[in-house]
């Protein structure tokens, strides 16, 4: 099992007000799943993501990754687990504007005090396997949308994470470039093992993945394995 999550519950305070954004939820995902999570606008599912991510803390309940129990980090170690254990990619990509694409994919082992000179050969290689070959040197204002998402994918598997986690990854995409990137994700699980959990609105979209796990109100409403 690579992903525990035992009673997960968080509760945000606005004010007089509360919300209980997940309301106790458990699941266990194994190695090489590929899970969509689907739901209702304000169901849950950025919250559970943020919190499985490491981005943010439960009021209550565990998260394990690997056997390591994130709650128990301190920030700067869930800082440092995040950048070398987890890859993200988000609806917008999140790239550094003034950063290139090499140096973009190369930031989290950067930000880990790695040198350059040792961590471009794998950024290197890995924009080439996701066709970026030409694009190296560019900035993210030079590149295609699915370019700056292939190159946050890069980013995202450049620590060889144990696990991806991205929040509706074709969101912003056009549908033959959204459906390019779904068909990455499904190779990188399929053929190299990785493990992703991917959030999205789009039934077309969650049908790559080999689960799908329904989270309504908080809570999770169907978790069912494609056949
Ligand atoms: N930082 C926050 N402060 C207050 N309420 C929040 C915050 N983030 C999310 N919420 C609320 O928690 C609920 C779940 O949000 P979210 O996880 O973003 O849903 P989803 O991603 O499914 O649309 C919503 O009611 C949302 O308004
Ligand atoms: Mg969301």
């Amino acid at each position: 099992m690579l992903l525990e999550i035992s009673e997960l519950k968080k509760t945000y305070t606005q004010g007089n007000q509360t919300i209980e954004a997940l309301k106790g939820v458990s699941l266990t995902i194994d190695r090489g799943e590929f899970v969509a999570i689907m739901g209702p606008s304000g169901s849950g599912k950025s919250t559970l993501l943020h919190l499985i991510g490491g981005l943010d803390r439960a009021t209550s309940g565990k998260v394990l990754i690997n056997q390591q129990n994130l709650t128990l980090l301190s920030d700067p170690e869930l800082s440092r687990f995040r950048r070398l254990k987890l890859g993200f990619i988000f609806q917008f990509f999140n790239l550094l504007p003034t950063l290139t694409a090499l140096e973009n994919t190369a930031l989290p082992l950067l930000l880990d005090d790695q040198k350059l000179s040792q961590v471009e050969p794998r950024a290197k290689a890995l924009l080439e396997q996701l066709g970026l070959k030409g694009r190296l040197d560019h900035t993210p204002d030079q590149l295609s949308g699915g370019e700056m998402q292939r190159v946050a994918i890069a980013r995202a598997l450049v620590s060889d994470p144990l696990l991806i986690l991205a929040d509706e990854p074709t969101g912003n995409l056009d549908s033959k470039t959204g459906l390019a990137i779904l068909e990455l994700l499904s190779k990188m699980v399929r053929d190299q093992g990785h493990t992703v959990i991917m959030v999205t609105h789009d039934p077309k979209a969650a049908e790559h993945g080999t689960r799908l796990i329904k989270i309504r109100d908080g809570a999770v409403e169907e978790d069912r394995r494609r056949a």
